[in-house]
């Protein structure tokens, strides 16, 4: 089977371009390198042997996503690519809704036109909104209490999906709803390394123990939880991955949608202990007020994933850690 990756030299993408190789699968990697680097290919290969053609094409380019996929021949797309820059979403909401919705719907205009009826979507826990209580499952209304327009455009998404399948039978979507990715590849040689300034919990803590950010700041400590800090449920970006491998051998018609998550919850404290451990050093951070939008707890129920897709997280938030560690230890070699 031959697959596109758009986003595949991100974060996910590479680590799925990994374990789908390692599976025989045919792979070719499509990204404007807006948050990501193209020496990854590089890694790519020297993980697998293999070095996925790349097109440096971006979502809004109808042109150029024509001319690969004029040459592809695809059986079927991972759809990564998008903004996902929380903050920044609320300061320009158009352009996260150009980017992440119109350049989804000229890569939906475009596999219609070269037959290719077959996408996984990276969507995100965020389009639960705030359901009021902290176990999310898939049939729970989602759309409802979203705090930013980056999680809009993951649910309109998720929404276009589902009309384009009523519209034409033979289409396929699985809607994959991240929780928390953290972790690298056991290599060493991939990671997390956005181009911009991170937002998120592990690549601020990533960039607080080599230095380059003073110190963490842990959004809020008065929440009503065991230690008052946020709790979130954190996977290893490998289990993430192998989690679209599950998914791309169950496809069927219609749209299908799992939550990828370990169905634990991590505090913010927590992960700051765990990676302490793992590092053998203080990591320095200071208790600040809340983040505006955050909720206290959220967490998979990742049943349905491991009933359908025979697929659950093996790997723990200390191998998580471990990994994180081993992958920083690279960079610091270059
Ligand atoms: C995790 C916890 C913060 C940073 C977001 C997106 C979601 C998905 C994952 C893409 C929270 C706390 C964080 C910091 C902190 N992204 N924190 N200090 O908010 O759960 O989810 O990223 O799909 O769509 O919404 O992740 O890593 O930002 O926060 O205390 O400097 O860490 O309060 O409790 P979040 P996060």
């Amino acid at each position: 089977m031959k697959v596109l990756l758009t986003g595949g030299t991100g974060y996910i993408g590479s680590h799925t371009a990994i374990e789908l190789i390692k599976l025989g699968y045919e792979v070719e990697i499509m990204d404007n390198l807006f948050n990501s680097k193209i020496t990854v290919l590089d890694k790519i290969e020297e993980i697998t042997g293999v070095k996925p053609k790349f097109y440096k094409v971006d979502l809004l380019d109808k042109e150029g996503m024509d001319k690969m996929f004029g040459e592809g021949g695809y059986d079927l797309v991972i759809h990564f690519a998008g903004l996902k820059a929380v903050g920044e979403s609320v300061e320009k909401p158009l352009k996260y809704y150009e980017n992440n919705v119109g350049g989804t719907i000229n890569l939906l205009e475009c596999m219609k036109k070269h037959g290719v009826n077959k996408i996984v979507f990276s969507s995100s826990a965020t389009v639960y909104g705030d359901q009021g209580v902290a176990e999310l499952t898939e049939e729970m209304q989602t759309g409802v209490g979203i705090t930013n327009p980056y999680g809009e455009t993951k649910h309109v998404i998720e929404e276009i999906l589902k009309d384009v399948a009523e519209a034409e039978p033979d289409f396929e979507a699985t809607i994959l709803r991240y929780f928390n990715p953290v972790g690298a590849h056991p290599s060493g040689l991939i990671g997390e390394d956005p181009n911009d300034i991170p937002n998120n919990l592990m690549p601020i803590i990533m960039k607080v123990s080599t230095g380059e950010i003073e110190k963490l700041k842990v959004y809020g400590d008065d929440y009503d939880t065991p230690d008052g800090t946020g709790i979130r449920d954190y996977i290893h970006v490998v289990d993430l991955a192998k989690g679209h491998v599950a998914a791309i051998e169950k496809m069927k018609p219609g749209v299908s949608i799992y939550n990828l998550g370990t169905g634990k919850g991590t505090s913010v404290l927590e992960m700051v202990a765990a990676f302490e451990k793992a590092s053998g050093k203080k990591l320095p951070y200071e208790i600040v007020g809340r983040r505006a939008g955050d909720l206290a707890e959220i967490f998979a129920n990742p049943s349905k994933a491991e009933k359908e897709l025979d697929w659950k997280t093996e790997l723990t938030i200390e191998d998580a850690m471990n990994d994180t560690i081993n992958y920083l230890e690279h960079l610091a070699k270059k």
